[in-house]
């Protein structure tokens, strides 16, 4: 379907054209001045040099030419030279109607889909996950749902870091905790267990205290990384045991992840690519791309046009070994070679900038993906806590995920129990749902790329601008269309929409009718936030009209009916938003 905005703007382009003016001219867009205006047009400024002629002029020629519009019941032309306009309610409740009609509420879906891989989530294997990957999962789920609905095709990877120091680190330990263990007995030539040697618990705690150990003790580092080597390498029983970690620790971010409603297609790690790594390094040394620096192995990436320094990309270290850099880049290879995507977008801190551009640019010279081919990196700001500073735990240590979770649950805990019709098991269900909400609204209402602070009181608000205020109006709209349908009114589907009866219900069609235009740029711009805002505003204008609107109580049939699919189109394309967000609403709160 033809977006709202656009079939308004055609209207206003055939009205500068049957004037004599310049089609281009006729651009409208939402009012800045509410108060006097739906929309406006600037044209009349914009041509007053071209056509040598003072901007009223311009405006009154172009507003006489829409005295009978099928489109505007009002357009007219006010100093210096805007053309205030008011919608007709025909068009309006037209257009809503071919909405609720059409599939996807109109918004068309892309003839050849774009094929996308998004990198995102990215934990690290033995290491708990904290607040810092809360960010990327949350906004890489939504981007993935938003390019889904929107009709492209793509594929979420988890991109595990599992192959560094760190798995050396926990091999180490668990080596001097338990030295008799087969894993370490280079002549044990058996099976090996079935039962990984740690639980979760244990894995989660060895990981901070071997890290410990090797910033204190030199020797205790230099084993690490000898480890790291032999792992690396394909020694069978570090192998073995590297199995065991990534098993407990997949099954524990398993269930982490369903608890945040996020999921992967793929579960590919650092490690995948490992056995690819030589062959690309062989492949860059003979294009004479890789050459040897200080005993590594560089790329140089640096261009002109830099206004900072970009330095070379390391590919391998004097060592011989491959860096996180390596990975990633052998990683675009296998992506190419098994998927050949359109677009690889990667969701990170914004810290890993630098990083993203020198693994771009050498990707590009070394021509690990065709020239067509969309590399981006989408880096996220920090979520601090209400001081401005990273979040940490009331004692200052690295918050875990699970433990933020688990905070923001309670909160909701007490404020749902509260409502009395519900029972304690709904109770629970319902609170987990929302706080849920209250999280992922609370991050993706702001801009990807800025810090933003987490306020647990704020973020579970059921006012506001918050992922809980958006639910209780969902839950509302449910509320009132299942005492419509307990009263024994006609099946929804009959219904149509009708004219708007006031200033409120006009509004409230207006923000529906932006919809397509609304989900377009938030794919476009890779932006959450945009659909955030858009329900925020949705909910606002509803709120406003069902306080204004007697709705159930109202004699005359058919306005009620009106009202009834109007609250019905209100509550479909509210659900959709949250659904590409990735929360959803219960029955009642
Ligand atoms: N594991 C990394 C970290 O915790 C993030 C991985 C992001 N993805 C990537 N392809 N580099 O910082």
């Amino acid at each position: 379907m033809e977006k709202f905005l656009n079939l308004i703007s055609a209207e206003m382009a055939g009205a500068f054209d049957a004037a004599g003016y310049d089609s281009e001219l006729g651009k409208v867009t939402v009012s800045n001045r509410p108060d006097l205006c739906e929309y406006q047009c600037n044209g009349a400024m914009a041509g007053a040099k071209r056509y040598h002629k003072a901007p009223i002029m311009i405006a009154n020629d172009v507003a006489a030419k829409l005295q009978d519009s099928k489109v505007f019941s009002s357009a007219e032309a006010v100093k210096p030279g805007f053309l205030n306009l008011k919608i007709r309610e025909d068009f309006i409740s037209d257009y809503l109607g071919k909405m609720s009609r059409a599939e996807k509420f109109g918004l068309e879906t892309p003839e050849k889909p774009a094929s996308i891989i998004l990198d995102y989530g990215g934990p690290n294997v033995a290491k708990p996950l904290h607040v810092g990957h809360l960010r990327s999962a949350v906004i890489g789920e939504a981007v993935k749902r938003i390019a889904r609905y929107h009709g492209e095709k793509v594929i979420g990877d988890i991109h595990l870091g599992d192959w560094g120091l760190q798995m050396g680190l926990v091999i180490t330990e668990v080596s001097k905790r338990q030295p008799d263990l087969c894993y370490f007995d280079p002549s044990y030539e058996g099976e090996y267990p079935e039962e990984a040697p740690f639980t979760v618990t244990e894995l989660e705690e060895i990981y901070p205290t071997a890290s410990k150990k090797s910033k204190e003790d030199p020797e205790y580092y230099a084993e690490a990384m000898a480890n790291t080597h032999r792992l690396q390498e394909g020694d069978r029983g570090l192998r073995a045991l590297w199995n065991k970690i990534i098993e407990v620790s997949v099954a524990d971010m398993k269930k982490n992840y369903a608890n945040l409603d996020v999921d992967f297609d793929l579960w590919w790690g650092e490690s995948t690519v490992h056995d690819t790594i030589p062959g690309m390094v062989a492949d860059m040394k003979e294009k004479g791309l890789a050459y040897e620096s200080n005993g590594a192995l560089v790329v140089d990436v640096a261009k002109e046009s830099d206004t900072k320094e970009i330095p070379p990309c390391i590919i391998l270290k004097s060592d011989g070994a491959a860096l996180y850099t390596t990975t990633d880049l052998a990683t675009i290879s296998e992506r190419e070679r098994l998927y050949h995507p359109d677009e690889i977008i990667y969701i990170t801190d914004k810290r890993q900038e630098l990083h993203f551009q020198q693994v771009f640019r050498t990707a590009r010279k070394c021509g690990l993906v065709p020239e067509s081919t969309e590399l981006r990196h989408i880096g996220f700001g920090t979520m601090n806590g209400k001081d401005g500073k990273p979040f940490k735990t009331r004692d200052g240590g690295v918050m875990k995920l699970s433990d933020l979770i688990s905070d923001i649950n309670e909160e909701m805990r007490g404020k749902i129990a509260s409502n009395p019709e519900i029972g304690p098991e709904e109770a629970e269900k319902t609170a987990k749902q929302v706080a849920l909400a209250a999280l992922k609204y609370g991050d993706l209402s702001n801009q990807a790329s800025k810090d933003y602070i987490f306020d647990i009181e704020r973020f579970t608000s059921f006012e506001g601008d918050t992922g809980p205020y958006i639910l209780y109006t969902i839950v509302r709209i449910k509320s009132i269309l299942g005492k419509y349908a307990a009263a024994g009114g006609r099946d929804l589907s009959d219904l149509r929409i009708g004219l708007a009866q006031s200033k409120a219900e006009k509004d409230l069609m207006a923000d529906l009718a932006a919809f397509g235009a609304m989900m377009d740029n938030a794919y476009a711009e890779i932006a959450p936030h945009r659909i955030c805002a858009y329900i925020y505003q949705l909910s606002n204008d509803f709120n406003s009209f069902y306080h204004s609107t007697k709705i159930l109580s109202e004699q005359d049939t058919q306005k009620k009916e009106s009202w009834i699919a109007l609250l019905k189109l209100t509550l479909d394309i509210l659900s959709t938003c949250i659904d590409v967000l990735g929360f959803s609403a219960p029955e009642r709160m």
